[in-house]
């Protein structure tokens, strides 16, 4: 679609601009993302945790990711869709990865996918050979949670972070056209940055990322159950919302709303019809 950024576009930012990466999982999210500037919006498997009320991401289908990228892809206009492969959908073997990345893009309408880890390089190179870009997601990959042993920073000895290096540079060897980078230290995000001929995207990760990425439940102040350190909330908008129901709910119960300018009228004649010519508590 024209005027639409494409994954060579983004990879073409690195050292000219910041990339600004938003989740988004509906057309609601994806309007207001895009208003808001960004470049890619991420339909994150996130969609757990902050859309659906499960306790972490590994429960996300492939149908709930197609439903939530084809609202995310429909509301865009310019910004890259990319969707993210949920747990399971890429570890059997390459051609279920395959599969399932072209439907993400056919059914779903996202034009990229994001993959955690670097464990499955060959089916990695399978979507990309089949035309589907492929970004990368290294450091604290979310879907490993039960093998981390929960939401930790990674890569703090030298030779974790030697590791991830060597992750991310066989993710850029692959063809990947950027990565994110979760919750690994700085300085290691600053030396992967700075060796990768493509763009990283940061999150928990410092300043000297190419891109930033955050969840938009989390920059708005949606989502309470849990904030992570790295995240800045722009506004609290959980608090505003909650007060305007609450509102709500008490006009309700008191009789204020809805009120005479609220409805809708009908002719003096057809009212007549309506009663038959009887009075109506005039
Ligand atoms: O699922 C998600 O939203 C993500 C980002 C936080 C990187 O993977």
């Amino acid at each position: 679609m024209p005027g639409r950024l494409t994954a060579p576009d983004i990879r073409a930012m690195k050292g000219r601009a910041r990339i600004v990466v938003l989740t988004a999982y509906d057309a609601c999210s994806a309007q207001l993302a895009e208003r808001g500037g960004a470049d890619v919006l991420l339909v994150g498997d996130s969609l757990g945790m902050v859309v659906l009320g499960h306790d972490d991401t590994l429960s996300v289908t492939m149908d709930d990711m197609v439903l939530h990228s084809r609202s995310v892809s429909r509301a865009a206009t310019r910004a890259l869709v990319v969707a993210d492969m949920p747990f399971g959908s890429y570890h059997e073997d390459v051609p279920q990865a395959v599969r399932n990345a072209v439907r993400l893009m056919a059914e779903g309408g996202a034009r990229a996918v994001k993959v955690e880890g670097a464990a499955h390089l060959p089916a990695v190179k399978a979507m990309i050979a089949a035309g589907v870009p492929v970004m990368g997601h290294l450091g604290l990959t979310p879907q490993r949670v039960a093998e981390l042993g929960g939401y930790k920073v990674q890569g703090r000895t030298a030779d974790a972070a030697d590791a991830i290096l060597r992750e991310a540079a066989s993710l850029a060897e692959a063809g990947c056209f950027a990565l994110v980078l979760e919750c690994v230290p700085s300085p290691v995000a600053e030396r992967i940055s700075a060796a990768l001929p493509i763009p990283t995207i940061g999150i928990g990760a410092g300043p000297s990322c190419d891109g930033q990425v955050l969840v938009f439940h989390d920059v708005l102040g949606l989502y309470d159950r849990f904030t992570p350190r790295f995240v800045k909330r722009y506004a609290e908008l959980g608090t505003l919302a909650a007060n305007a129901l609450s509102a709500y709910a008490a006009d309700v119960r008191s009789g204020a709303f809805p009120a005479p300018e609220h409805g809708y009228d009908m002719s003096e004649e057809e009212l007549d019809r309506l009663y038959g010519g009887s009075t109506r508590g005039k």
